[in-house]
């Protein structure tokens, strides 16, 4: 059965009651409006322990002035309907007063990582997402933790803070869930228009040809390769935030000699009004 909190206290006494009966907890945090990508991180948490806590809360820290805090879709109880579906243990839904009761002084930074790829185009994005994130784990104190590798700078900051911060929560990526025509699933997807709709899977088009150059092809200069990609996506209509290959690790520029690297291509473009982003390993 599905069990609704909305406090920070009621989640906290549930799990303290798992806990006693040594059961593990695993936690995937979402800001709702959930569709089958978010359904997949459920269906892997299920895997890795005994209770699956589900978070839904959309953060306004991690949205910057102008940015689509306001419109962005909630869908409680289509959301709890889901997730009752799906076998989750608990949802977590907060007012943003439970999860910010008083002016908060303490942020949690993870530095160089939130300010490059999509951190250069959101000032404060990432440090609002790694602060919501701790907050969330320390009320839930989960074992494991579930994330969409569609937010692959995301995830990769998770994996930073966890890290440095000695966090004991155990991270795992999901590979990212797509339509039938490649675009990567995501709630921002019903801001597209019908046309736009209709081109948005061209983002995913140019991911898959710049992974089939970079192993097809010796000695790739990869700026240049960035900046041809950069400009295909520009006449297939988008307005693109960056197109960069990066380690996949620590997202930095690939070295000279990479061989024991894995990359991956990360994008963030503009389709009109709505702002897509995507990636692919290589
Ligand atoms: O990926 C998301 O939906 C959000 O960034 C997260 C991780 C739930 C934090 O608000």
């Amino acid at each position: 059965m599905l069990t609704i909190c909305e406090t920070v206290e009621s989640v906290r006494e549930q799990v303290r009651e798992w806990r006693q009966r040594n059961q593990n907890v695993v936690f995937v945090p979402t800001m709702g409006n959930l569709h089958e990508g978010h359904l997949r991180l459920v269906d892997e948490a299920r895997q890795h322990g005994d209770r699956v806590v589900v978070s839904i809360f959309v953060n306004p820290s991690q949205f910057a002035e102008g940015e689509d805090f306001t419109r962005y879709p909630r869908t409680r109880d289509r959301d709890i309907e889901l997730l009752t579906e799906r076998v989750a243990d608990m949802v977590f839904i907060p007012e943003i007063s439970q999860m910010y009761t008083v002016p908060n002084l303490t942020v949690v930074e993870v530095n160089d990582l939130s300010g490059q790829l999509c951190g250069a185009f959101r000032p404060g994005h990432f440090g609002g997402v790694a602060t919501v994130v701790c907050k969330l784990f320390n009320i839930v104190q989960p074992d494991t933790a579930i994330f969409g590798e569609k937010d692959y700078q995301q995830l990769i900051l998770i994996k930073t803070m966890v890290s440095d911060l000695m966090m004991s929560v155990k991270i795992i990526g999901v590979p990212t869930v797509r339509s039938d025509d490649g675009l990567a699933l995501s709630s921002r997807n019903q801001y597209l228009t019908d046309n736009q709709r209709k081109s948005a899977h061209k983002l995913y088009e140019v991911l898959k040809e710049t992974r089939d150059l970079l192993k097809d092809t010796n000695n790739i200069e990869y700026a240049q390769l960035e900046q041809q990609q950069y400009n295909s996506l520009k006449q297939h209509g988008f307005k693109p935030d960056y197109f960069a290959i990066r380690d996949s690790e620590t997202l930095q520029p690939p070295a000279a000699d990479n061989r024991q690297q894995q990359l991956v291509i990360l994008v963030a473009a503009w389709l009109g009004q709505t702002r897509l982003i995507d990636n692919l390993k290589v």
